[in-house]
């Protein structure tokens, strides 16, 4: 048991800043450090939330205080972070996907088990509140054995035109999968063995950004199969940002989940389903499901306990993904690669 857990964040855009806001809500956490190659941006972030501000994250490998680090980088540059960390004898809290390749994931997951300390990937639907009640129906019993799922997340075309600027070095597949491939995984408690899939190209390409607009993809597990589809170019009249829409059939029971569903909506000079839930404050205090997976790493750790989603599971789901991608490639099924 520890009193007090000493963090840094590299990585404060978007997704950083969740991760700034969780820890500064913690009692028991001291954010030391935080860094970005913007030093603008690491320089705000100190600003706001407190701790020294650096541009290069070797600074917090060598920093000996430092005891758990969050890494969220875009989605494609998370490996030598983690790896530097990981060596420094830090504990790490890495953005979905673990990796965007397999080799890099491979090599983070045996990295966390040769040097003795836990990576864990932040799969933040496993704490949203529909997903984690469907967990213990099914953990209860009354659901029967898993049948089969259909999964879609997807969003507008402002995630990938306005808010990411490497949105073509990533894809649907990448920033969005990753979130309902684990969630079936988890839901179900099954590794998938095979992927086959199919995926559009040209709407985004025409406005010079390389990613797939949608895929389609029929994942197997030894006894069941899962549907996930994704896509980058719902028109930005769509009044939410996020569509996501999850129905799971068992032996003994169908459950339909719209973990994101409007619970408020606001007619004025737009159409809007403000998300509620998720990240808020109420009344002074932060409140969401999307803190939840920050705030377990941050009290296992100091607690003395191994987090949830270790990079093991990370590595399957980057497995089924780039299977998803091969299989688009090639036009045929592709087995998932194993550890
Ligand atoms: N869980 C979720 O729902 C969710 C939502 C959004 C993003 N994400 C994930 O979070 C990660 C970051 O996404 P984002 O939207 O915050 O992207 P972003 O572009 O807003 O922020 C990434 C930041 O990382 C910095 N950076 C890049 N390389 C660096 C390095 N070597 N050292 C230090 N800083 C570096 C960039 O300058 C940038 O400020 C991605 O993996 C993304 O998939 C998760």
């Amino acid at each position: 048991m520890k009193d007090t857990l000493n963090v840094a964040v590299v990585g404060t855009g978007l997704w950083g800043r969740t991760h700034l806001l969780a820890y500064r809500q913690h009692p028991r956490v001291n954010l030391q450090r935080v860094c970005d190659v913007d030093p603008e941006r690491a320089a705000r972030a100190a600003a706001e939330f407190g701790g020294t501000a650096c541009a290069d994250y070797q600074e917090i490998a060598g920093d000996e205080q430092i005891d758990a680090v969050s890494v969220a980088t875009p989605d494609f540059l998370h490996c030598q972070v983690v790896l530097a960390m990981l060596k420094a004898g830090k504990h790490v809290l890495v953005e979905k996907p673990l990796a965007t390749e397999t080799g890099e994931a491979r090599e983070m997951a045996q990295a966390a088990r040769a040097a003795g300390k836990y990576l864990s990937v932040d799969f933040h639907n496993r704490w949203n509140p529909p997903v984690a009640a469907a967990k213990e129906r099914i953990r209860s019993g009354s659901f029967g054995e898993p049948v089969m799922a259909s999964a879609r997340l997807a969003n507008t075309l402002r995630v990938p035109r306005q808010m990411l600027s490497w949105a073509g070095r990533s894809g649907p597949q990448w920033f969005l999968f990753p979130h309902i491939v684990d969630m079936i995984c988890w839901l179900f408690d099954r590794q998938a063995v095979r992927a086959t899939a199919s995926g559009h190209k040209g709407i985004l390409q025409s406005m010079g950004i390389n990613a797939y607009d949608a895929i389609q993809a029929l994942v197997e597990f030894e006894d069941c199969s899962a549907t996930f589809e994704t896509t980058w170019v719902i028109p930005e009249t769509y009044p939410l940002a996020v569509d996501f829409n999850v129905t799971l059939f068992g032996s003994g029971e169908r459950i339909g989940l719209s973990p994101l569903a409007a619970s408020m909506d606001v007619a004025g000079a737009k159409h809007a389903w403000p998300v509620t839930g998720a990240q808020q404050e109420i009344h002074g205090t932060l409140i969401g499901w999307q803190f939840l997976p920050i705030w377990h790493f941050a009290d296992s750790l100091l607690a003395g306990r191994a987090p949830m989603c270790p990079a093991e599971e990370g590595f399957h789901n980057t497995a089924i993904i780039r299977a998803i991608e091969q299989s688009i490639e090639r036009g045929d099924p592709v087995a998932v690669e194993a550890l």
